[in-house]
């Protein structure tokens, strides 16, 4: 199953004095979506932002806006960031009871569905859910702050992942966040991912228009 290559920067590390600029310069290098890590320093121990950082950005931007619940509770959150424009919503497996539940409730928002799994958690908790999400997000670093070093095992679990989805004949897009950069896109997207969010190696270039279009120029 050939799923189109995406491209999510995350705007996590972007200079936010300049964000509607680096927004900009991000649509110039080809960028696909844009990927907002919503972090309660709860769920993770960082504080980042919320509907309202994407309604600002949606009224600047058509870009599509994916939206990665780092939180507990994301039952109390997804009415809120649909009605700002969400165009897809994760959730992390580890945060919910009952994800099956709240994909659907998502999808009825009119959002595309996500669950995200931290490098630790097992495919296996997928078993029960897995036909109801659009997209899975793997974690290659631990959640809460961008810039970390990439885990090398996540790149089996991707590729044990997509035979998992291609066994169920699901189109599901399979999502990877965290320490990827030039020195490793091209391996991750051969493990069977097909998003990739990429923060700190774009918005550290001296020319963030510029390196996106170089990440964008890997994909298929
Ligand atoms: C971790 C964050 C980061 C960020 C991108 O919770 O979700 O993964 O998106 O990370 P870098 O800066 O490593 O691309
Ligand atoms: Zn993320």
């Amino acid at each position: 199953m050939n799923l189109a290559q995406k491209l999510a920067p995350s705007i996590l590390n972007s200079d936010f004095l300049r964000l509607g600029e680096q927004v900009k310069s991000l649509e110039r290098g080809g960028a696909d979506w844009l990927h907002f890590d919503v972090m309660d320093g709860h769920f993770v121990p960082n504080l980042t932002f919320g509907p309202p950082m994407v309604e600002a950005i949606r009224g600047g931007s058509n870009l599509p806006l994916d939206c990665h619940l780092m939180v507990n509770d994301p039952e109390k959150f997804v009415d809120g960031f649909a009605a700002a424009g969400a165009y897809s919503i994760t959730i992390h497996q580890e945060a919910t009871a009952n994800p099956a539940a709240l994909a659907r409730r998502i999808k009825a928002l009119g959002c595309r569905a996500g669950i995200s799994l931290k490098p630790a958690t097992s495919l296996e908790t997928l078993n029960s859910c897995l036909a109801e999400f659009d997209l899975v997000l793997l974690m290659s670093v631990n959640p809460g702050f961008g810039g970390q070093k990439f885990i090398p095992e996540s790149l089996n679990r991707a590729r044990a992942l997509r035979r998992k989805c291609e066994a169920a004949s699901l189109p599901t897009d399979i999502q990877m966040d965290g320490g990827i950069g030039f020195s490793n896109a091209a391996e991750v997207l051969a493990s069977g991912v097909n998003v990739l969010v990429i923060g700190t190696a774009i918005f550290k270039a001296v020319d963030v228009a510029e390196a996106t279009a170089r990440f964008k120029a890997l994909l298929k």
